[in-house]
């Protein structure tokens, strides 16, 4: 969990939940398709939360987007436009959709509340005495089950009635995700261990995993129902990446690399790629009809990755982490932003081995943006030739909107105060991440480099 102080959102200048009528908030959902027309194959970022991300959850109805962050709010976007849910007294830890009208989140104020786009305050539903970490909603829609760090998984009766508490593990719990017939229940544990429970009966069947370590998330795929044989894809802290078989335990493939923990793990709708974000802020991209590693790419300059989903086409990977904001990836596409697949791999390169202002560069420019005249697609422009340039003038490149319009020609002072005060205080509305170079010696030895090898 991250401790680092966050700058809270201004409450004030948001629009505030309540204020919506219903149909403004969840009814007349512009539907945002994800990787599909406009946005095909195209990176983009959803700003505003004043905090980390901590979970990314992608509506199977509508492909709507929602956002749970460490600023206490959940984001519902409607394109890039967020309405904000504000309800939690604490960091929001997980967001889940119920249907094309409700959703539910979970926090550390160990509170599960339930939107719904007919009533405009939530429904708060009280009994943890931990955390809240995870939440997944039954086939059928009468139950949410909610892991928590109380060491307890929350059963709770949609339409209403008394929640129960499934009591087994040894510490918290961290994930829990629903059988595609909704009959059985899988649960993951900081305890290290996956366990299995009967809804029917409301009792632990058996443990289906022994990790040594904490397991942080788990997802499950293959078979559309229990009868097909189907998996179970685990995280751990150990960084431990781990396919088992649903009846058996027993290991299908392991994807474990030198990095940890695993935090984030999703499935695309159609259950050919498992992601991973780890510790070190990459996301994996697996191929789970041959169970090879399509892409493995650095998706955060520094943090972790704790949020992740694929849009409804599976066209796009969102994720989040320390920055408050979500990326959104053209997973088609990933093979121009891997590291080990680029041309530049500047960041891969020893930094001791550099001048001040390389390092500058290749720390925080250079998975985005090649110098060379053919740069290849990358987040970015290319900034080859980029001093006395006007912004937004590469034919190669979709700029936003906002560098389209704009009359700012690029020089040695626009660039540094560029970073000085940041992308988003310098041109609002760019789609340029956030990000300030406090030292004027680092700035000018970054702009001395970028001259030297922009010509
Ligand atoms: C995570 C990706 C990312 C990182 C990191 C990043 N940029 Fe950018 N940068 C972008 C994007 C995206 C744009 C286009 C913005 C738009 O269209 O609104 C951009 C635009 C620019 C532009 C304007 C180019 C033009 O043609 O108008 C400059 C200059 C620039 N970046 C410099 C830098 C420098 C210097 C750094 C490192 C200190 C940096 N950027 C780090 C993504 C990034």
């Amino acid at each position: 969990m991250p401790v680092e102080t966050t700058q809270r959102r201004d409450a004030a200048a948001r629009p505030w939940f309540r204020a919506r009528s219903a149909s403004a908030l969840l009814g007349s959902i512009a539907v945002f398709a994800l990787g599909s027309g406009a946005h095909a194959g195209e990176f983009f970022t959803l700003k505003g939360h004043g905090g980390p991300i901590m979970d990314i959850t992608v509506s199977r109805e509508s492909g709507r987007v929602a956002s749970a962050s460490f600023d206490n709010s959940v984001g519902l976007w409607s394109g890039r436009t967020p309405v904000w849910l504000e309800g939690h007294d604490a960091a929001v830890n997980v967001a889940e959709f119920i249907d094309g009208n409700r959703l539910a989140s979970g926090g550390d104020d160990f509170s599960v509340l339930v939107w719904d786009g007919t009533n405009g305050t939530p429904a708060r539903l009280k009994g943890h005495t931990g955390k809240v970490m995870e939440l997944a909603v039954s086939p059928d829609k009468a139950l949410l089950a909610s892991a928590s760090w109380d060491g307890t998984i929350g059963l709770w009766p949609l339409a209403g009635g008394e929640p129960e508490f499934l009591t087994g593990h040894r510490a918290g719990v961290s994930a829990v995700a629903f059988s595609p017939d909704g009959r059985t229940l899988y649960s993951g544990s900081v305890d290290g261990t996956v366990r299995i429970w009967d809804i029917g009966s409301r009792t632990e069947k058996r443990v289906l995993v022994r990790n040594g370590f904490g397991i942080n998330t788990i997802v499950l795929g293959g078979g559309t129902d229990n009868a097909a044989a189907g998996w179970l894809a685990y995280g751990a802290v150990d960084g431990v990446t781990r396919i088992v078989d649903l009846k058996t335990g027993e290991p299908i493939s392991d994807f474990t690399l030198d990095r940890r923990p695993i935090l984030a793990l999703a499935r695309d709708r159609t259950g050919t790629r498992l992601a991973t974000g780890d510790g070190h802020g990459f996301i994996t991209i697996i191929d789970t009809q041959e169970w090879r590693i399509e892409h493995d790419f650095r998706a955060t300059l520094d943090g972790p990755i704790w949020a992740l989903d694929f849009s409804r086409d599976g066209g796009t990977i969102l994720a989040g982490g320390i920055a408050s904001i979500v990326y959104g990836w053209p997973v088609d596409d990933l093979a121009e932003f891997d590291p080990l697949a680029g041309s530049d791999p500047a960041f891969l390169r020893d930094p001791a081995e550099m001048e001040n202002g390389e390092r500058q560069f290749a720390r925080k420019c250079s998975i985005c943006h090649a110098l060379t005249a053919d740069g290849g697609r990358r987040a970015g422009p290319t900034l080859f030739q980029v001093f006395g340039r006007k912004a937004g003038a590469r034919q190669d490149y979709q700029y936003s909107r906002t560098l389209d319009e704009s009359d700012l020609v690029w020089t040695e002072e626009t660039i540094d105060r560029l970073f000085e005060i940041g992308p988003d205080h310098f041109i609002p509305g760019s789609k340029m991440p956030m990000q300030q170079i406090t030292g004027a010696g680092d700035r000018k030895d970054l702009v001395d480099f970028l001259k030297e090898m922009t010509q």
